[in-house]
């Protein structure tokens, strides 16, 4: 078997995640990778947003503000969990979609590209021997959060991708057959 189609094959997001995340080199070459994706008109409709160290505790702060606006009566337990979401990973990149107006390109086509390139951050993270996971949740959607991270309108958070290094062992694949999935037409 091509031995790059095997690693494509074994891409495995990650829970757990502890010290150390990627180093700005090697960040840097995990955004070019992102950057690959495919970008209809060359609109580059993202921009993406790290944090890590004790800003983690300040996206803590924010998600929990935002889930007491929108929950003003979230138990203290759920509150904690929110302040403390950020810390499960060294560090947390923001993908952020930035729309524009273009006449052969629709806001849904932007969108897909933002998420592409999260997906390259997903497989650069593998390529370098670190652990990743895709999250959203309710934060992701909620204007709270994106006033404070500082998106302006006309972008929204494709994702928040928490970065470091595997704790465990992978977990393991489902075992997808293509043929359930694939039909000719
Ligand atoms: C747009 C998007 C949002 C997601 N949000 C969450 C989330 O908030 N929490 C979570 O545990 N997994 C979330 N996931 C799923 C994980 O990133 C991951 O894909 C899932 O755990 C399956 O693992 P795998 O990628 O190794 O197959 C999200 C995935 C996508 C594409």
């Amino acid at each position: 078997m091509n031995e790059r189609i095997q690693f494509l094959q074994q891409r495995n997001s990650a829970a757990r995640l502890t010290e150390p995340g990627p180093s700005a080199e090697e960040l840097e070459s995990m955004f070019s990778v992102a950057m690959r994706a495919p970008d209809h008109a060359r609109l580059r409709p993202w921009r993406f947003l790290t944090i890590s160290g004790a800003r983690r505790n300040d996206l803590g702060a924010l998600l929990r503000e935002a889930l007491l606006l929108r929950e003003p009566d979230a138990d203290i337990a759920t509150l904690d969990k929110a302040s403390c979401a950020p810390l499960r990973a060294p560090l947390i990149v923001a993908v952020i979609t930035c729309f524009c107006e273009h006449p052969k390109v629709p806001p849904v086509e932007q969108r897909m590209s933002a998420a592409c390139a999260a997906h390259g951050l997903l497989f650069a993270a593998d390529a370098l021997g670190y652990g990743a996971i895709w999250r959203t949740g309710k934060s992701a959607f909620d204007p709270h959060v994106q006033r404070g991270l500082g998106l302006e309108p006309g972008e929204e958070i494709a994702g928040f991708i928490y970065l470091g290094t595997r704790q465990g062992p992978p977990k393991p694949l489902p075992a997808l057959q293509p043929a359930d999935f694939v039909q000719s037409w």
